[in-house]
């Protein structure tokens, strides 16, 4: 058997679809797995793509299987076991080897990585890897983080699995070190705020206007096409007009209201508030998810306060456009904080570029995100609020959101991601604010000083009396 051109080590959903990919496009794959009893199974699944898959039970047998330099791809659980499977592996490796971490990882252990095997001259790379597993197997969109040099040796597998838009790649290089794996994170958080702004309409359809999931479906369904259309507006149009074959209800509605995470959404909100920035779209997002594991006390809450209900419902037409505004907004933070990020680690992002990259193959694709990626082309204003074509669409959508917004806080129902869009957005669109009065206090008890408007340099009030 010829040596593989990389190897895939940990074979669960991801890490089995991806190698799958990979064969089928021609490539050599080795695969090994911690468990290595998965490894047979694997491969009798593999059916004529195993073919061009060896499989290899010892880390060393897998190592030796690959063709020099060396590219290792882990999509394994991020933290602890990534660290040990470095430690397990870097002594087999030779300079200009590459080890991928194609798993969903913090950002800064990327960055110490990189460091660490940087000095033991091995490339690493932070794979943000999006799509779940039929994106994986059959096109994720990817962004790489790592070396110019082993983005070269990568480009041509990367390219040849991922997605394509129009046939484009959904794939590159976004920059060096743990860049990849924190474009994919605030990837996530804004994949956060769409599910979150999409689960508040549905929350007032239902308990504001008392409507059938079957109903709410059949609204999505609509949003498929048009200014809404997403892969998000897809899953939930299906997951809503599911009904369960073992009791004829809806599926939705036989759901405990406790929604899961696994913590990108929080990271972030904590990298965006070190950045100096406030993602609070996508902060309600993760809130709202921890809310609703409380639920033993929400029942409680709900007895001795009330339940909200009945609502003056909006048009659909309105909660449409709301949806479109809370959505851009929404989008906007998180831009912004990659902004920010790019410019504190240099990293120069090229944001449309990343835009393009997940306008195919991601859970976040959408007709949105084609028109972000054309706007922040074209933009030189430094936001994407005001790049072409944006600014006019808030025009247009920002009242309906006011509207929805308003309508559902007079019923006692909850918006949390819907009204902190719309907070911010009011916010900056505010040239005088009220920080001058902020900075008056900070003076008057801790004596902080604050700038004047009419003069130069710092100075502090009169307060004393
Ligand atoms: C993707 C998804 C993927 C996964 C999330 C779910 O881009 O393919 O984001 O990475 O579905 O990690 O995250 P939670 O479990 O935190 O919702």
């Amino acid at each position: 058997m010829q040596l593989a051109d990389i190897g895939v080590y940990g074979l669960g959903t991801m890490g089995s679809a991806l190698a799958l990919n990979l064969a089928e496009k021609g490539f050599r794959v080795a695969v090994s797995n911690r468990e290595s009893d998965w490894i047979a199974p694997f491969l009798k699944e593999a059916g004529p793509l195993a073919a061009g898959i060896t499989g290899q039970e010892r880390l060393e047998e897998f190592i030796a299987a690959l063709e020099p330099p060396r590219v290792l791809l882990f999509m394994i659980p991020s933290g602890a076991p990534m660290d040990e499977m470095i430690a397990k592996a870097a002594p087999h490796l030779a300079k200009g080897d590459t080890i991928i971490d194609a798993g969903n990882a913090d950002f800064n252990d990327t960055r110490r990585r990189n460091d660490v095997l940087a000095a033991q001259g091995l490339h690493f790379v932070g794979l943000g890897v999006s799509g779940g597993e039929e994106g994986a197997r059959t096109g994720p969109s990817m962004m790489m983080g790592g070396s110019a040099e082993s983005w070269q040796r990568l480009q041509p597998m990367a390219e040849a699995i991922a997605a394509r838009f129009e046939g484009a790649p959904c794939v590159d290089r976004v920059g060096p070190d743990g860049a990849g794996h924190f474009v994919k994170t605030v990837h996530n958080g804004i994949e956060y705020a769409d599910m979150q702004i999409i689960a508040e309409i549905y929350g007032l359809m239902r308990d504001g206007a008392g409507q059938s999931a079957a109903g709410i479906g059949a609204l999505f369904e609509t949003w498929r096409k048009g200014p809404l259309q997403s892969y998000l507006v897809d899953a939930t149009a299906a997951v809503l007009q599911t009904v369960d074959p073992e009791t004829g209800q809806a599926m939705v509605d036989l759901i405990e209201d406790r929604a899961g995470q696994k913590g990108t959404g929080r990271w972030t909100v904590i990298e965006a508030l070190k950045l100096g920035q406030s993602a609070s779209g996508i902060e309600a997002a993760v809130g709202a998810r921890s809310w609703s594991s409380d639920k033993a006390l929400r029942g409680t809450f709900e007895t001795r306060f009330g339940a909200a209900g009945g609502m003056e419902m909006p048009e659909v037409d309105t909660l449409a456009k709301a949806f479109e505004a809370a959505r851009i907004l929404s989008h906007a933070q998180g831009f912004a904080v990659l902004q920010a990020a790019s410019e504190a680690f240099k990293w120069s992002l090229d944001l449309a570029r990343i835009a393009e990259i997940w306008r195919a193959g991601c859970i976040i694709r959408s007709g949105l995100l084609d028109d972000l990626a054309d706007a922040l082309r074209g933009t030189e204003e430094g936001s994407l609020l005001l790049a072409h074509g944006m600014a006019a669409r808030l025009d247009r959508t920002v009242p309906a959101l006011r509207e929805v917004v308003a309508a559902a806080v007079v019923a006692g129902l909850p918006v949390p991601a819907m009204s902190a869009s719309l907070q911010w957005f009011d916010a900056m669109r505010q040239g005088r604010g009220t920080a001058n009065l902020i900075q008056g206090q900070r003076d008057f008890f801790g004596a902080h000083g604050f700038r004047r408007t009419d003069q130069a340099g710092d100075h502090h009030g009169p307060w004393g009396g």
